[in-house]
């Protein structure tokens, strides 16, 4: 596949696929981990005199042009970063558009407006991806973050321009298939979040794969309903419980050991004011729910830890945003962290989480995808991987 560097850029324009879907509150960005994880590419593109055209999508506006949804903050927060002008046009196609990147020498960089501001991004829409790819000679994915969708930027471009490889689609490539391919044993995988239904698959895929997996957060009710347990008011969707029960047994099965929590941090309100007490998970009462994981999972899941070569952490352990419910979550960042094996962190609240724990340079790597990681350690094909064009 093409990368970056076999891609003559001097003097060419370059569309690049970045992932700027950042988390941001009242136009302000709350983490611009995904925008600088962009600069090498970009800054490379600018020191070889390429006019840079950046697209990206933000947050799923379904082809509405959403105000709250615009990249406008992103433009402004790069220009920060590299210290040099960003452009912005308020669209992604059309004569304005390429108006303004004539007007660009090269060396400088525009960013566009929200992709999805079209609908024919996300459909992958042969008649879009061939106006975007209109705008450049030559197209780079450095979007890790949403290549797992088929859309028109990530994919269907690839038709009518080379699409190469950037450095952090090489970065994320490189580090996730050290955990996918032949990863050193002992392996573990510790999955968190609030919905089993989104992570079915994935916890599924990889059983066969680990030694260890580690079943927090909402999505462990589940697991402990199907232990016959009472769940209280916790979050249980229906059905949950019989998928629980399936992935048990493909656990044996693969020969896994699932960890799933054996105490509680239990509460009588979703709210961090709320009453709070610790409990095994036998005795959870009707009024109370489940909001972290107690102490002895804390150390049950720690110890599980300690021997493993490979770590794949992806998921909080409770709702961590609320100081009281995040010791879990803190208790799994220190225990990656503190690990000398390989330990892969992926997803916006792990990443978060690691973040906050000020331990992140102790971890191998922090990935920019969420979904796109765990389609990626699933040892799913991505399609805006397969789409980069044959060297
Ligand atoms: C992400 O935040 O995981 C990516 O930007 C993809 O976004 P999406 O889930 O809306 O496609």
């Amino acid at each position: 596949k093409l990368t970056i560097n076999d891609v003559q850029v001097a003097g060419k324009k370059v569309f690049v696929r970045v992932d700027f879907n950042v988390p941001m509150k009242d136009g302000v960005i709350t983490d611009d981990t995904r925008i600088r994880a962009a600069i090498p590419t970009i800054q490379y593109l600018m020191e070889q005199g390429a006019v840079v055209i950046l697209g990206s999508h933000f947050g799923r506006p379904k082809g509405d042009r959403k105000p709250e949804m615009t990249l406008a903050p992103c433009a402004k927060h790069l220009a920060e970063l590299l210290g040099k002008p960003v452009a912005f046009t308020d669209d992604c196609i059309g004569e304005a558009v390429e108006a303004a990147i004539a007007k660009l020498k090269g060396g400088e960089v525009i960013l566009l407006e929200n992709l999805r501001y079209h609908i024919e991004e996300e459909k992958n829409e042969p008649n879009f991806a061939k106006q975007l790819a209109s705008l450049a000679d030559v197209a780079i994915n450095d979007a890790f973050g949403v290549s797992h969708r088929k859309a028109a930027s990530v994919v269907g471009i690839a038709d009518y321009i080379p699409m190469a490889a950037g450095f952090l689609l090489k970065k994320e490539i490189e580090a996730l298939g050290a955990a996918v391919y032949n990863p050193e044993k002992p392996v573990a995988a510790i999955i968190g979040g609030a919905k089993v239904s989104d992570k079915i698959s994935v916890i599924s895929n990889l059983l066969p794969k680990v030694d260890v997996m580690i079943i927090g957060g909402g999505m462990a009710n589940a697991f402990i309903a199907a232990q016959g347990c009472n769940v209280g008011k916790s979050l249980l969707e229906e059905g949950q419980k019989d998928v629980a029960t399936d992935l048990v047994m493909e656990a044996r099965v693969a020969g896994a050991r699932l960890l799933t929590p054996i105490d509680a941090v239990v509460a009588d309100a979703f709210s961090n004011e709320a009453n709070t007490k610790i409990v095994d998970v036998e005795n959870i009462e009707d009024d109370w729910m489940i909001l972290d994981i107690g102490p002895k999972s804390r150390e049950l899941f720690g110890d599980a830890l300690k021997p493993m070569k490979t770590i794949i952490w992806n998921g909080p352990m409770g709702v961590f945003e609320m100081d009281k419910f995040a010791a879990g979550t803190n208790a799994i960042a220190k225990a990656v962290a503190e690990s000398d094996g390989l330990t892969i962190v992926g997803g916006g609240d792990s990443v978060a989480a690691i973040e906050k724990s000020g331990l992140a340079d102790q971890v191998s790597h922090i990935s920019t995808g969420g979904g796109a990681s765990l389609e990626f350690l699933e040892g799913k094909e991505l399609p805006g991987i397969a789409a980069l064009t044959e060297a």
